[in-house]
């Protein structure tokens, strides 16, 4: 079992997925009088760290919010940059010793950027720690695609089981902790399925100042919380 650095803290099976939602790059590159890119590329950088790091200390999946169905509406200039910065990190500034996934409507992406996502997937396949890189994501895009895919098989009624399998993140359990930087309050249309029963952390650090220490507080305050997913706690149910 593994150990988180600053605060030492257990990771253990209740924290098996934690999804993040990397807000904030804009605003910390205006901060120092730099294009929005260049927020874009730092960000890339401490995703890349992030990602070891979680991988570190024991934590199974994560899941990042990349590239939303409604990131295309920025100027072409920035949406380029960020397809490009994709291509860059899919191809060579990946942690090897995780397993790679791309959710989202993938069709719609530049066929080079297809083509890097298939390889990496395809590459990193026999590692056993997943990232989800949500490329194109939305979550009611994936609800509805989810729908239609059930549909096409003929199925008249559906169990919750059945949704969960035919959502991008089929094969992996619910997220357990999301947390979103940036200083936002809201999911943007982010896993709203898997995120029924999972514990929020908002922080109003720019995704480019997140460091090992600063998840380390998010996990702390993971661990601090109960769970309950709508029952009772051991002792409640005592009363
Ligand atoms: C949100 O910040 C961030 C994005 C829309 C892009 C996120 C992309 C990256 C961090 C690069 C990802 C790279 C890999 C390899 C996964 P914002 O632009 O909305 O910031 P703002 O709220 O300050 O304007």
């Amino acid at each position: 079992m593994a150990v988180s650095k600053s605060i030492k803290i257990t990771v253990d099976n209740r924290l098996r997925h934690i999804a993040f939602i990397m807000d904030g790059n804009g605003r910390w590159a205006k901060k120092r009088n730099m294009p929005r890119e260049y927020g874009h590329k730092k960000g890339a950088q401490v995703f890349h760290d992030l990602c070891e790091y979680c991988n570190e200390i024991g934590i199974k999946y994560m899941t990042v919010y990349a590239f939303s169905t409604e990131n295309w509406k920025r100027p072409k200039t920035e949406v380029d940059a960020i397809m490009r910065l994709l291509e860059e990190y899919l191809d060579r500034e990946l942690p090897d010793n995780v397993k790679i996934r791309v959710i989202g409507d993938v069709n719609a992406l530049p066929e080079k950027l297809i083509k890097k996502i298939r390889d990496v997937e395809e590459r990193s396949k026999n590692n056993e720690s997943v990232v989800n890189i949500a490329i194109n994501y939305g979550s009611r895009a994936e609800i509805t695609t989810a729908f239609n895919k059930l549909l096409a098989e003929g199925r008249k009624n559906v169990t919750e089981a059945d949704i969960n399998a035919a959502l991008y993140t089929g094969d992996c359990p619910d997220p357990d902790l999301i947390v979103r930087t940036g200083g936002d309050l809201r999911i943007s249309n982010f896993l709203l399925w898997q995120a029924a029963y999972s514990e929020l952390y908002f922080t109003d650090t720019l995704w480019p100042d997140m460091t090992p220490e600063k998840v380390d507080a998010a996990i702390a305050d993971f661990y601090s919380r109960k769970r309950r997913f709508g029952g009772l706690d051991k002792n409640e149910k005592k009363d």
